[in-house]
C-alpha cells in the first residue's frame, strides 16, 4: 500500500481536513478518510507512517463492535461495496482507510481515562498531586498503575492550540450536568472494558481517549477509539515501574522528537527512514495483537 499524505476525492464535498483524517460529506453523512499522516505536540510531520490509516481504521472499527454494548456510535460500514455508488470509482484511495459515518455534533471535550500515571498527567501530577481537580495519593513514581482508573478531561483545543486539562466541573458548565455524567460513565465503562480485553493480549492500555457527539438529542462514540495515535499501549511483559515504557504508540515518536532542538512549532521535523519504519512496525504491531 503507498503513502497517503491527502486525498483529493472529486465530486464528494470535501468538509475538511484535520491533522490525520479527511472529512468529506456526502448524501447526508460523512465520509472520514484516515490518511498516513502524523502529528506530534499538535504539529503535522512531513512525513507519512506507512499503513498508519489503515490500522486506524482496523483498530477503530474493532473497537467500535466492541463498544457498541456501552454505548452506540457513529460508525454505518468500513465496506466500501456498502457505500455512495461514487465511492466505489475510489476504491485504490478509500479502501481499508475509510469510514461512513453518521454526522454528529462534536462535544467540545476530550474525553480522556488514565489507567497509569504518564504523559501530561504524570508531569501535572509531579507538579501538583493532582490530575484536573482530581487528587492522588502520595508517592506515586511514574507509569504507576494507578488505584483506580480515573477521568481527566480535557478541552479540545483550536488548530494551532494544546488541548488543557480541565475539571469535571468545568466539563458540566460547558455541557450541562446530565451529558457530563453520561460521557463520565460512558468513557470509564469503555476504558475498563477494553484494558481487560487487552489485558488478556498481555498489553497494558496505560490510558485512552474519546470524543463524543450528539446525533438526534442522543450522544454516540465518534472519531476514532483506542487507537496508537489516541492511548498509550505497553506489553504488559516488558513493564517497568517507575521508568518510561517502550511505547507501541505515538509515543515512540514524541519520544524521538524529544531528542531535537526543535520548538514544537510548524513546520516540523522530517522523521529519519529508521523511525517512520519503527513507527510503522509497532503501529502494525499493536493492531495485529489486538484484533488477532
Ligand atoms: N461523526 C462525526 N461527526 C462530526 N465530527 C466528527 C465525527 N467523527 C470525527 N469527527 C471530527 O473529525 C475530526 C477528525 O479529524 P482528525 O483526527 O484528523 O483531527 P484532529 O483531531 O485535528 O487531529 P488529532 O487527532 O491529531 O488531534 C475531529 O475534529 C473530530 O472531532
Ligand atoms: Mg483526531
Amino acid at each position: 500500500m503507498s503513502i497517503v499524505l491527502k486525498t483529493d476525492v472529486e465530486g464528494i464535498r470535501l468538509v475538511g481536513r484535520g491533522k490525520v483524517r479527511d472529512i468529506y460529506e456526502i448524501k447526508g453523512y460523512y465520509l472520514i478518510v484516515t490518511t498516513d499522516r502524523i502529528s506530534a505536540f499538535d504539529v503535522i510531520l512531513p512525513n507519512g507512517i506507512p499503513n498508519k490509516g489503515y490500522v486506524l481504521t482496523q483498530l477503530s472499527k474493532f473497537w467500535f463492535e466492541k463498544t457498541a454494548a456501552i454505548v452506540d456510535n457513529h460508525l454505518i460500514t468500513t465496506d466500501i461495496g456498502e457505500m455512495p455508488d461514487i465511492c466505489k470509482k475510489y476504491r485504490d484511495i478509500l479502501e481499508g482507510r475509510s469510514m461512513l459515518v453518521k454526522k454528529a455534533e462534536s462535544l467540545p471535550v476530550e474525553c480522556v481515562v488514565r489507567g497509569y500515571l504518564a504523559g501530561s498527567g504524570w508531569k501535572d501530577y509531579q507538579k501538583t498531586g493532582c490530575i484536573c481537580d482530581i487528587k492522588l495519593e502520595k508517592g506515586l513514581v511514574k507509569s504507576q498503575k494507578l488505584s483506580t482508573p480515573i477521568f481527566t478531561p480535557a478541552t479540545k483545543a483550536e488548530l494551532g492550540k494544546h488541548d488543557e486539562n480541565i475539571g469535571f466541573d468545568h466539563v458540566k458548565n460547558m455541557i450541562g450536568k446530565e451529558t457530563a455524567s453520561k460521557i463520565y460513565k460512558y468513557s470509564m465503562d469503555i476504558y475498563n472494558m477494553a484494558s481487560n480485553l487487552a489485558e488478556k493480549k498481555d498489553i497494558i492500555i496505560a490510558d485512552t481517549k474519546m470524543e463524543f457527539g450528539i446525533v438526534n438529542n442522543e450522544i454516540i462514540l465518534i472519531d476514532e477509539v483506542l487507537t496508537p495515535d489516541s492511548s498509550r499501549f505497553w506489553y504488559k511483559n516488558s513493564y517497568k515501574l517507575g521508568e518510561e515504557q517502550e511505547s507501541m504508540d505515538k509515543q515512540f515518536v514524541r519520544n524521538y522528537l524529544e531528542t531535537l532542538d526543535w520548538d514544537k512549532t510548524a513546520p516540523g521535523p522530517t522523521l529519519p527512514a529508521d523511525i517512520v519504519h519503527q513507527t510503522s512496525k509497532r503501529y502494525m504491531e499493536i493492531m495485529e495483537t489486538i484484533i488477532n
